[in-house]
Order: C-alpha cells, then structure tokens, then sequence
C-alpha cells in the first residue's frame, strides 16, 4: 500500500530521514544482482530511488527490473542525503507502484538524429535537455515580465491579426479573414506606439510571425517577442533601458537556475560578466572594423584553431571507432555509440565552419557602407567582444520606414541592434519612431507603402506627437544565447521552421 506523503523531487532536502512517496516517470534503470537503480523524474528534478531485494516482495522486485523506460510509477521510501547522487539525495525504497508500463520507449538514452527527435518532440520534451531549456525559458519569460511591471510599464496586448506591415511587407503571413485579407501580426509595435500616448511606458508580449524564407539557425517562422514602448525618450535613454533588461533577465537566470545551465554546458562564466554597461559601436565604426586588417587577422586566428579542433575531434573519433571494434560491456558500447554520433555532428559542424570561415572573411572585407548588416557580419563582431554590443546608427535606407532619421546626419536612423557576444549575434532590434508626420509620410511613400493604411498610425503624430521609441526582444534568441545552444529550435517548445513544422 502506497502512503501518502506525496512530495515533489526538488523539496527532498526538507525530508531527509522521513518516509515520502514520488510520483514519477522512469528516466533510466540499472540493476545488480540484489539491487535496482530506478532515476525516476517529477517534473521538478531527477532522483535515484534504490530497491534492495528482500525490502520488496519479490514478485514487485521483478516487476521494477523489468518495467520499461517512462512508466509512470509511484515509489515510496526514505530519503537520505548523498552528494554523489543526482540531485543530491536518495530514496531507499520500501514500497512502489507501476502507474501505467510503457514499452518500447523510442527515445533511449542513446543519441538521436535532430530530424528524429523533432519529429518525436512530443515525447522530447521529457529529456534533461528540453526540460532544462523549458525551465530557463520559463524563467526568461517571468524576468521579462517582472523587470517591466516593476518598472512602471503597462501591459497593452497587441492584436495578432493585422491589417498594417510592422515590418518589410515580404515577410506577412497572409490569412482569409471571411474572405478578406488580412496578415499575422510580425510585430506588435505600431499599436503598441498609440498606446504609449495613453500609459507612457507600455510592453506587449507575444508570438510574432514572419514568412522568412530563411532556414538559417537564427530563425522560426514563429517566435515570441517582448517589446517596450516608451514616450519621450532618446536614443541613448532606449539603449540605458536595453542594457538595465537584459542584466536583470541574466541575473534572474543565474540566480534561478544554474543547475540547469551546467546539466546544457552553459558558459556560466561569461554570463557572469553581463552587466552595465554594454558596448556601443555607431554602424560607420562597425563597417570599419570588418574591413579592418586587425579583423582579417582576428579570423586567420579562428580558421586555425578550427582546424587543430577539427583534428581533435577526428583523432577522438578514430579512437572511439577502434574502441567499439573490441569487447565491452553493452552500456559502454552504448555511451560509445552516443558519443560517436555526437562527434561526427561535431566535425560536421566545423567543417562547415571552415569552408564559411573565408566566405565570412571576404563578405566583412569587401563590406561596405550602406549595407545592412549580414549574419555573418553581426557573427564576426559579436565575436569579437565579452559582453553584449550595442550597433547604432544604421544608413537609412536600409531601415524600416518607421525610424527616425538623425537630424545631425540624415543618411542614418536613431536605431539599434543589440548582438549577444561569442558569436551569437543580434537578440534585440529597436529605434526612435519619426515623430514628424510629414517626414513619416514621406517615408511611408518612399518605402512603395500604402499612406491609406497607416492613416490611423500617422494619427499619432497628428495628435501630440512626442519623441518616443522602443525595441523587441526575440525570447527564442535570447534563450538560444544562454544557454548556449546552436539553434533557436531548441528554444521553443514546439518550433515552426521554414521547410518544416513537425508537429
Ligand atoms: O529587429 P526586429 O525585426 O524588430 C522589430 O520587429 C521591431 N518592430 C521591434 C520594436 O522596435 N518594437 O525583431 C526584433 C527581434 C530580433 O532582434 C530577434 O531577436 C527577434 O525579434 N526575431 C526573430 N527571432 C526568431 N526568428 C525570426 N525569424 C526573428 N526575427 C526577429
């Protein structure tokens, strides 16, 4: 019979010595001769659950050994502290209960290929992985929310169906609106504009969409952004409050939820350093440092540590190959196998970082002013800073419509992109809105928009039209960047992709 002292995982250090029953699904199983090493997981964390035989029935004994891999189980126990063990305690098992058996689980504690477990990400999301990926985001999303209502900002959402372009018209999702078109929203912001000439300081949170036709690992079709929007305020007042956000949301994550980032391999050091203030390049200082000699060479350097891990990883394949051409214990073959499958998608990874690394080289060189910047662009310079990298001042012509020019210089805009260092690049894009009407149609026009339709958005500025501005932060992306992942997919629970939407 199962007590019930029902506690959660995460709560065992409160019961240390007392009887408690777990309520769980079966991770992993090893089993001796005389005892069962059951990892059952909660939902809050993992813990090893030990059966001696003869402190069961030996008919529940068989049972445990032979139930499979995501049973839902309850096992009852005493809990004991051991630092050795996953979690840090646990359970001697004097009773259990198997919930409902599963068999033939298809994701094994073997590797997998990415396009298998996409298709199984309904199952995936039981991995350490996605679990510790899903706890972060969690934490990103609360953080978000929290520095915003805590710093005087109102809620406004923003509608997901759209008749304006926020963005290059490209990009809209199209929809039958009872036979009318009308678009997904890519953006919350020119909504979000009016209500700031109502709140003053105002966020919306929400999927956004956008029919990119880009399968790069920097992009869903649908993400979710965070965007502020702020009444008088300027350039640097946006970049001082982009800084303040994206420190408070690192700490968060650090403070909540750093088991987690070392179970991914997580540069827990580097985020350390994310702090006020950030580093500020105009755009004009950008293009001049990738056309610089210094960043031909910064890239030489990257092209030849590339090819001594190239080599590691080859000589640690040849290794592990010749390894499984002997006798050895089946879980070895198996940890063996998963760590082949690893560094062979390893090494591809660096071959195809070698074959860019001159592609990169010859783009940043032949850079020049006007341009947008390319993904590999942003790359470069974000690897070559330690925090995050303000870019402000891009050619206006490259630019959305609704940036204000700088009255100082009117080839460029009050804008920014804020790159993540190490290589991971942009997470925030945002700018001062034109607030002058006449130039804002201009703009409009210039741009081959319809004026007839942002009618009611040239209305701000007909109305008490004030300096304001704002910026959106792709959650996925800034996800992506903590917890050091290659690619946003595995930042989203269920991702929508260019060539493929799963399930
Ligand atoms: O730079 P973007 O396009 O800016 C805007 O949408 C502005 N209207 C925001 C504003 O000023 N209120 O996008 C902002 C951020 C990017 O920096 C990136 O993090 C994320 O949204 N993003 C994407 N994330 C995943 N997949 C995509 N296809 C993304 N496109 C943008």
């Amino acid at each position: 019979m199962i007590d019930d002292n029902a506690a959660y995982i995460e709560l065992l250090k409160d019961h240390v010595g007392q009887q408690v029953t777990l309520k769980g699904w079966l991770y992993n199983s090893r089993a001796g001769g005389k005892v069962l090493f059951l990892i059952i997981r909660d939902g809050t964390g993992l813990c090893q659950c030990v059966v001696e035989k003869g402190k069961i029935c030996d008919e529940l004994f068989e049972q445990l050994r032979h139930v499979g891999q995501e049973s839902s189980l309850s096992v009852t126990g005493l809990v004991r502290a051991d630092e050795r063990s996953v979690g840090g305690h646990e359970l001697a098992v004097t009773d259990a209960h198997i919930i409902a058996p599963a068999a033939n689980y298809p994701i094994t504690p073997k590797s997998h290929g990415i396009d298998f477990l996409l298709k199984h990400r309904h199952l995936h999301l039981r991995s350490q992985g996605q679990w510790c990926i899903g706890k972060i985001r969690h934490t990103v999303i609360d953080a978000v929310r929290r520095f915003f209502n805590d710093n005087g900002f109102t809620l406004i959402d923003t509608p997901i169906f759209t008749a304006t372009a926020g963005e290059e018209e490209q990009t809209l999702f199209e929809v039958d609106y009872f036979g009318s078109p009308l678009h997904l929203t890519q953006t919350g912001q020119l909504h979000l504009e009016s209500a700031a000439m109502s709140f003053g300081k105002v966020y919306c949170f929400g999927p956004t969409f956008r029919a990119e036709k880009s399968k790069t690992r920097r992009h869903l079709t649908e993400f979710w952004m965070v965007e502020p929007e702020v009444a008088f305020i300027e350039l640097d007042g946006l970049l001082e409050l982009a800084e303040n956000f994206v420190s408070s949301v690192v700490a968060r994550v650090l403070q909540d939820n750093r088991r987690q980032l070392e179970t991914l391999g997580a540069d827990v050091a580097s985020l350390e350093k994310i702090t006020p203030p950030f580093y500020r390049l105009t755009y004009t200082e950008a293009a001049e440092v990738l056309t610089s000699p210094k960043t031909a060479d910064f890239l030489a350097g990257q092209l030849e540590e590339m090819r001594n891990q190239k080599k590691h990883i080859e000589d640690r394949i040849a290794q592990l190959e010749e390894e499984q051409k002997g006798q050895m214990k089946q879980w070895k073959r198996d940890k063996n196998a998963a760590e082949l499958i690893e560094m062979r998608s390893e090494l591809a990874e660096v071959d195809t970082k070698i074959e860019n690394n001159p592609k990169h080289a010859q783009l940043a060189a032949e850079f020049r002013w006007g341009k947008d910047l390319g993904g590999s662009d942003e790359t470069i310079i974000s690897q070559m800073h330690d925090k995050p990298v303000f870019v402000t001042h891009y050619p206006k012509k490259a630019k959305a419509f609704y940036m204000k020019s700088d009255r100082s210089n009117e080839d460029v805009v009050l804008n920014f992109d804020l790159l993540a260092p190490a290589g991971f690049g942009e997470i925030i894009g945002g700018s001062v809105r034109e607030d002058d009407h006449d130039r804002l149609i201009a703009r409009i026009k210039e741009q081959g928009l319809s004026v007839e339709n942002y009618e009611w958005y040239l209305d701000l500025r007909k109305y008490g039209s004030v300096p304001h501005g704002g910026f959106g932060l792709g959650i996925e992306r800034t996800v992506a960047w903590l917890t050091s992942q290659k690619h946003i997919r595995q930042c989203i629970p269920f991702p929508r992709m260019m060539d493929k939407v799963y399930i």
